[in-house]
Parts: structure tokens; sequence; C-alpha cells
């Protein structure tokens, strides 16, 4: 692809005077445009599944921030949703998948041709693409395999830690059946999107924090360097980002993998220990806390600003450390876009 992009130019390596940027959660609830096509879908599943509308909700942010990359509206649980786990959003409480996967019944989920079910997504890669501006880059997403497990094996939002962790001790080989079948799922189902035209993808694995070593290595740091490695088989000049979020030091062991072109950063790392071991090997994205964007003003500019010093004179993609929450006013986000340009 020859596409003329801040965004793609960064991940290639390049360094820039002023760093591309997009938003972890960039479309979403904090947008009164969203919460309008959202209601006139009827629910967040059905938007998602609908390419026109998801579509537009993909561009919202772009047209509103001129930001240099989209990213596709899905989420990461309509895999498990397409294997066969009913996806539900309670009001307030989150997600919820049903039944819950077990050793028992993990064979009636392989059955499923889960990229039927989720043609409507590679067709709003398709809308959205010829849609975009050519030198605005489409990323395309999954859920690591580790996290979207935690959802599939607790059937909501993990709330407790040992208990999914305590799989990998006790039932090794069915973790690693999950691990696996999701990895194949997630290589198909990320190449599909690029054949419908993402320009690169994300894979988030936001609940990789507090594993041990060997633990992480074996649910999170292999897998996805498999996904990368099934993804650039396939699609060798398009970049691949990783977010294992919270996992500290161990980030080195995914920035140094050949896979891996560009890191995101949550807000609890140092930026500085990031641009002194990361930097070296890859990309690194991110960093800001979402939180300091609802605050916004000048203790807003000055977080941007630190970012921007330390990774100034190395490859360097500018957005937040975790997605926005809905309550960040979609002011600061106009005011930080125009600082980080250099005009406010
Ligand atoms: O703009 C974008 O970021 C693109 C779309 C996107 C969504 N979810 C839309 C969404 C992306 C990239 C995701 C990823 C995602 N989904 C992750 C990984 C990144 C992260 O945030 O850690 C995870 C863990 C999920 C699972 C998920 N989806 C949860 C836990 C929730 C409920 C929490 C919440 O914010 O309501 C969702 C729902 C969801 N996904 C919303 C959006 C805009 C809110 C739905 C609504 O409109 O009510």
């Amino acid at each position: 692809m020859t596409r003329q992009s801040k965004f793609l130019s960064a991940l290639a390596g390049e360094v820039q005077a002023i760093p591309p940027v997009w938003f972890m959660r960039q479309a979403g609830r904090y947008l009164p445009e969203y919460r309008k096509l959202r209601t006139k879908a009827g629910s967040f599943l059905e938007l998602c599944f609908n390419p026109e509308l998801a579509s537009e909700v993909t561009l919202q942010p772009i047209r509103r921030f001129d930001l240099d990359a989209a990213i596709l509206f899905a989420d990461i649980l309509l895999i498990p949703d397409a294997m066969g786990q009913n996806l539900t959003f309670g009001e307030g409480e989150g997600p919820r998948l049903a039944p819950v996967i077990t050793p028992e019944n993990i064979d009636r989920f392989r059955r499923q041709d889960v990229l039927k079910t989720l043609a409507p997504v590679f067709e709003t890669v398709r809308r959205t693409r010829a849609a975009l501006d050519p030198t605005k880059a489409l990323i395309g997403f999954a859920g690591a395999p580790w996290t979207v497990a935690t959802y599939m094996l607790a059937g909501q939002s993990m709330r407790d830690p040992a208990a999914l962790r305590e799989w990998y001790y006790r039932d090794p080989a069915f973790l690693k059946t999950l691990i696996d079948l999701l990895s194949e799922i997630t290589i198909d189902y990320l190449n599909a999107q690029i054949e419908a035209g993402a320009d690169a993808v994300q894979l988030f694995d936001t609940w990789a924090g507090g594993l041990p070593w060997p633990v992480l290595n074996a649910v999170s740091v292999g897998p996805l360097n498999k996904i990368a490695q099934g993804v650039k088989k396939a699609h060798p000049e398009t970049p691949v980002i990783l977010f294992p979020k919270g996992v500290g030091e161990k980030a080195a062991e995914y920035a140094m993998l050949a896979t891996c072109d560009g890191l995101s950063i949550d807000y609890g790392m140092n930026p500085a220990w990031a641009r002194g071991y990361l930097s070296g090997h890859t990309t690194v994205q991110g960093g800001l806390d979402p939180l300091v964007v609802i605050k916004g003003g000048e203790e807003m500019k000055r977080a941007a600003d630190n970012l921007l010093k330390i990774f100034s004179d190395v490859p360097y993609i500018f957005n937040l450390g975790h997605g926005f929450t809905p309550e960040t006013p979609p002011e600061n986000v106009a005011a930080l876009v125009r600082h980080l340009r250099g005009a406010e």
C-alpha cells in the first residue's frame, strides 16, 4: 500500500515533528452524534452489525477532530458471540456472555462459521475505507486471546483475576485449546479485515496485567506473536500494533518481537522507561491518562507535552493509555488535538 499517511509512516519508523494522533475509544458515548446513532440502531450490537451506521460512527471522530487514523467500530466480544456465546450488555453492568465456556462444552463453540456471522464487520471496513480520506489510515482490530478468554470463562468482565489465572494450573490443556482456537479465528478475522481495506491492525490485551512471567508468555506474548505471524504471512506489509495493558517492564518482550510494529503503552507506564527500553525496537504509541482529558486545560496540555518531549526524537503515535470514558468533554479532545498540532 502506498498511501501517504502520517500514521503508517510512524509505524514504518519515521520520526515526525508533529506525531500522528488517534484515540482509543474515539467513537463512543462521549460524542452526542454517537448517542444519536446508537439510539437509532436500537442496541450496541445492532450498531456493530449495521455496516452503514457502524461506518458512520467510525467516521464521526475523524470529521469532528480531523484525526490521523480511524478505528473500525466493532467490539472484541463479537468473536465469542459469533462462536455461539450470546452477548448482551446490561445497563451499567458491562458485557455478559452466556453460557460460559467449559472443558465440557468447548467443542460446540468450534463448529460455528465465525467469519460468515461477522461478514457485516468486513462490509463496515469496505465502506469506511471508501469514504475515508486517502491520507487517513483505517485500523482494524481484535481482542487478544487471553483477554477474550477471560470474558468467555467468566461470562462477564473479570472480577476475580485469581480464578481465571488458576485455569493455567488446573487445566492447562483446556486453556491452551481455548487460546489456540481463538488465535486461529483471530488470524482469519484480521486477515479478512485487511482484505476489506484495513491499513493496520491492533490487538487489545486489556487483561494481560498481573500475570506472572511464564503464564504471560504462554497466554499472551506467544499467542500475539503467532497471530501477528499469521497476519504477516498473508499480508507482509500490514503493520501490527500490540496493546498489552498493565504489563510494566514485560512490555519489552512484546516490543522485541520481530512482528511488533507498534506497542501501545498504558497510562500506568513510565514513558521515559518506554522511551529507553521500547523505542529502540518498535514505534511506541499512547500513554496519556484518559482521565486528564476530562480535566482538560493546562494540566492536560502539560501531560501531553511531557509525552511529546520524551518521544520527540523517536517514531511515536500520540494516543491515550486506555479508552475515553463517557464523561470526556468533546471540547477538551478538540483542544488537545489543536495543542498537539501547535495551534493552541
Ligand atoms: O472507537 C473505538 O475504540 C472503536 C470501537 C471499540 C469498542 N470497543 C466499542 C465499544 C473498540 C476498539 C473496543 C475494544 C474493546 N471492547 C476492548 C479492548 C480495549 C479496552 O477498552 O480495554 C474491551 C475490553 C472491550 C469489551 C467491552 N465492550 C466492554 C468491557 C464494554 C462495556 C464497557 C463500556 O464502556 O460500556 C464494551 C462496550 C463498548 N464497546 C462500547 C463501545 C463504544 C460502549 C457501548 C455503548 O454504546 O453502550
